[in-house]
């Protein structure tokens, strides 16, 4: 090959990997914003001196806001484009960051946690579908990964400043270091080029052309995947019109719903939320040990995504999944049963404690990033914004479910039922994938496109 073929086929692979990298750090900000609440609300709830009630609603006024976000960027992606979406998303981060460093009362706090949850809404919703559209078919899964490797790392951030902030108690100090990333991520948006994809659908194929030979290897592969673009966008109508009058595509927004259902009620959020809680229950009294222990749960979920980025364009999409599922519902199940038992040694609480990690292992290792990359890949092009605004408000309607709920389970059904319970999911999410979950592995969005649209099951849509 021809030394300067060569260094342009470097340059681009360098250009797409930048690209999504920075797109990614959308997830960044989106763990940040997850996990800083569970650190700052003691000192909060101090400070403000409020009732119970009022901490349920500066906890969960962030996922409110994130399901309305979710949704005004459907809207917001197709019209503006997913780079200046990533642009408002961004800036609202920096202002929620900001407000809520600054609220003098609980109001004021609960507005800025809304307006934070619209930027999360926003990013959740646009830098996994930007990057699907970005990145080529080969590395699609991992770089889509890329973006839940981010999130965690967001989540063990918060934590880790939450813990280290917590000795002098800074609650403002937890909420507005956020600000620094914030402004980093608008200021990268900035030089990211918009999606071939998006641009192709608003008529401007040269400009398209150009984006994707800066991000492919050959002008030759930039060539195919415009057609293959412009043969998707010959269907006439897009979004709810299709929704209503297109069965085919109907299967797909409902799939998208069900993924995150599954993604949210494998209950890895009860843990992300109530993490210190389970501690407490496991038999860790002390609140220090609380904290590490969290700290602990954000690093293992940091490192086992990197499984996933290893495994998802390999060994594919569904027997990660399956073998991931398998993994929490072992780590629950055994988690209630020690329950039921009762924990009554040093011995025993640690073995409750490998066996949450574990469950955290496995979410990381499958669901966390897969269920991502699936809704992102299994929509055809004149749909994608449309049953993407709905997995991803499900997402966030089903987070805001589980969180809400872990207490109350608690309370009704006892610590080892409510363990159980999730373990039982699990087991049930294996069966589902088996029965509906397509393998994506290695094709082309527009080939999926053509599977599902022609009335493929939809575990076959992935079919070459
Ligand atoms: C989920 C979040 C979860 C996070 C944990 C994400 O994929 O959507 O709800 O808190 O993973 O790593």
């Amino acid at each position: 090959m021809p030394d300067n073929k060569k260094q342009s086929r470097t340059s681009n692979k360098a250009m797409t990997f930048f690209v999504c990298f920075l797109a990614a750090l959308a997830g960044l900000l989106f763990g940040l914003d997850i996990g800083v609440i569970a650190g700052a609300l003691p000192f909060i709830a101090k400070d403000f001196n409020v009732t119970s009630h009022q901490q349920e609603w500066i906890v969960s006024s962030m996922m409110f806001g994130a399901a309305i976000g979710a949704v005004g960027s459907g809207w917001m992606s197709s019209r503006l484009g997913r780079k200046k979406s990533l642009m408002i998303g961004a800036v609202l981060f920096v202002i929620g960051s900001l407000w809520s460093a600054l609220s003098t009362n609980p109001e004021m706090l609960i507005s800025a946690r809304v307006l934070l949850g619209l930027a999360v809404g926003v990013a959740s919703y646009t830098a996994p579908l930007y990057l699907s559209e970005i990145a080529p078919e080969k590395i699609r899964g991992s770089m889509i990964s890329l973006y839940q490797l981010m999130i965690t790392i967001g989540i063990l951030g918060a934590y880790l400043s939450d813990t280290a902030l917590s000795y002098s108690g800074e609650w403002r100090w937890m909420l507005g270091v956020i600000t620094i990333p914030a402004a980093l991520l608008l200021i990268g948006v900035c030089f990211l080029p918009n999606s071939p994809r998006w641009l192709a659908a608003k008529g401007d194929f040269r400009t398209a052309q150009r984006v994707l030979d800066r991000l492919r290897d050959t002008s030759e592969q930039a060539k195919r995947e415009l057609d293959e673009i412009r043969e998707s966008l010959k269907i006439k109508q897009s979004g709810w019109s299709l929704f209503k009058d297109n069965s085919h595509f109907r299967r797909a927004v409902y799939l998208g719903v069900l993924l995150q259902v599954m993604q949210q009620f494998t209950g890895m959020n009860v843990i992300m939320y109530y993490a210190p809680k389970i501690f407490e229950i496991a038999g860790f009294t002390n609140t220090t040990e609380q904290m590490w222990g969290t700290v602990i749960v954000g690093l293992i979920n940091v490192l086992a995504t990197f499984i996933a980025i290893g495994l998802v364009d390999r060994w594919g999409r569904k027997p990660t999944l399956i073998l991931g599922f398998l993994v929490m519902a072992l780590g629950m199940g055994t988690l209630g049963t020690m329950l039921h038992i009762g924990i009554h040694s040093v011995g025993a609480q640690y073995f409750a404690v490998a066996m949450l990690l574990m469950f955290i292992i496995g979410f990381a290792m499958s669901a966390g990033p897969l269920i991502w990359v699936l809704c992102s890949e299994i929509q055809p092009l004149k749909g994608r914004d449309f049953g993407i605004t709905i997995s991803t408000a499900t997402n966030w309607i089903a987070n805001m479910i589980v969180g809400a709920t872990f207490l109350t389970l608690l309370n009704s059904l006892g610590n080892a039922d409510t363990f159980w319970l999730y373990a039982g999911l699990n087991v049930f999410f294996i069966i589902l994938t088996l029965a509906l979950i397509p393998e994506t592995k290695n094709v082309s969005l527009e080939h999926i496109e053509r599977n599902l649209l022609s009335g493929k099951k939809l575990r076959d849509i992935g079919q070459r």
